[in-house]
């Protein structure tokens, strides 16, 4: 594919229809091959703060597309968790031939370094707490590290799927009167680091599963774990399940999922689910309620930011994350206020959050 023509759906300086991004940075260095983008979405309160995500796009300008949204969602998920950071996100272009990753990350860090803090990073899709090792040997604006002897810190995933549990637990309740998940079936997309510890902790607690992952082998470990069907990963979305948690890539709720799915809750950990607002507007008319992805997934942010801040035990953590509940039940609240679908009531909700320091 020709790297300079896609269907993207920005501009140089955003999103299109959105106010722009605060600083977007494109650089490379020739030596170790790296190529990245950093969006800096918005820095009202505070640095912005989001991870880096390594990852083959069709064309550039997907990518750039990518860290635009990336580093929306990142603003807004900061504001409604109430960290004291603005949004940003960075994307690492994979290309096929073999790289020295070390030097590549080291070379991210020196890219860090260069932005004076205005962006910290820390793992996404696609990148490790090692290759924030090495973005630590030239940066300190970098998290997801274990620290103190793995006290604190490190990989996010487990708190990110413990958010994504509390929060989905409480949209049950929401939209289903129910406030157990025994016996509520769960279809989850996905069986990554945040979609397989998710799947342990509703299996735990009773939910019957549904799962999909391009990778057949962690399905089929899901099936003899946790008793779970296995779906065809085109379908998962059209199962008939009470709760859809998305847990892969974004984009899963596309303008017929939306239309034609046939669940009560959507719930999960994968950043951009919705492909637009309108399909929001659509689930809510369905009587569906959507958990905004970026209110539910805040647990791995809040993990990094208390990392950084050099504050917080794992406990402490959990408690903080435990707090995306609520905030489900006041999104609840907004939505019966305003008549507005939880997607457009949450974005209100962050906004409000962004002006505040
Ligand atoms: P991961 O890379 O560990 O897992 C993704 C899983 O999805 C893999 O098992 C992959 O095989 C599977 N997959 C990919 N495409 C698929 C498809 N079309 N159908 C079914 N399965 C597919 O990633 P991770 O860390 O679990 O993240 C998952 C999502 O959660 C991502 O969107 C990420 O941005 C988001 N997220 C992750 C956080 C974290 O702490 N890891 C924090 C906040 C959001």
């Amino acid at each position: 594919m020709d790297r300079l023509t896609t269907n993207f759906a920005g501009t140089l300086f955003g999103l299109h229809g959105e106010p722009a991004h605060e600083r977007i940075v494109v650089a490379s260095d020739a030596e170790s091959g790296l190529q990245a983008v950093i969006a800096v979405y918005n820095t009202a309160r505070g640095p912005a703060f989001g991870g880096c995500r390594y990852w083959q796009y069709a064309s550039d300008y997907e990518a750039y597309h990518d860290a635009l949204r990336l580093s929306q969602g990142m603003a807004f998920k900061n504001a409604l968790a109430g960290l004291p950071f603005g949004g940003g996100k960075a994307v690492i272009l994979k290309r096929p031939e073999q790289m020295d990753r070390t030097a590549m990350f080291k070379a991210f860090g020196r890219l860090v370094q260069s932005m004076g803090g205005v962006y910290l990073t820390a793992e996404d899709v696609g990148t490790t707490a090692d290759d924030m090792r090495a973005v630590q040997s030239e940066t300190p604006y970098v998290s997801g590290i274990p620290r103190d002897n793995d006290v604190y810190g490190g990989n996010p995933s487990p708190r990110t799927a413990y958010g994504v549990f509390v929060g989905l637990k409480a949209a049950v309740q929401v939209a289903m009167g129910r406030d157990t998940l025994d016996g509520v079936s769960v279809a989850v997309q996905g069986l990554g680091s945040v979609g397989w510890d998710l799947c342990e902790r509703l299996h735990r607690a009773g939910a019957e599963l549904i799962v999909a992952d391009i990778d057949a082998v962690r399905a089929e470990k899901a099936r003899q774990m946790f008793g779970a069907q296995i779906a065809d990963t085109g379908r998962i979305a059209s199962v008939n399940a009470d709760v859809f948690a998305p847990c892969a890539l974004g984009g899963s709720i596309t303008e017929a999922v939306a239309a034609e799915c046939q669940f009560k809750v959507i719930a999960g950990g994968a950043n951009n689910q919705l492909m637009s607002l309108a399909e929001g507007d659509v689930l809510h008319r369905r009587g569906i309620f959507y958990a905004p992805d970026f209110l539910v997934n805040a647990g791995g942010i809040i993990s990094c930011v208390r990392e950084y801040l050099g504050s917080a035990d794992k406990q402490s953590v959990l408690d903080e994350v435990g707090l995306i509940a609520p905030r489900v039940f006041e999104l609840a609240e907004r939505v019966k206020v305003s008549g507005v679908a939880p997607a457009r009531a949450a974005v209100a909700w962050a906004r409000e959050m962004m002006v505040l320091r």
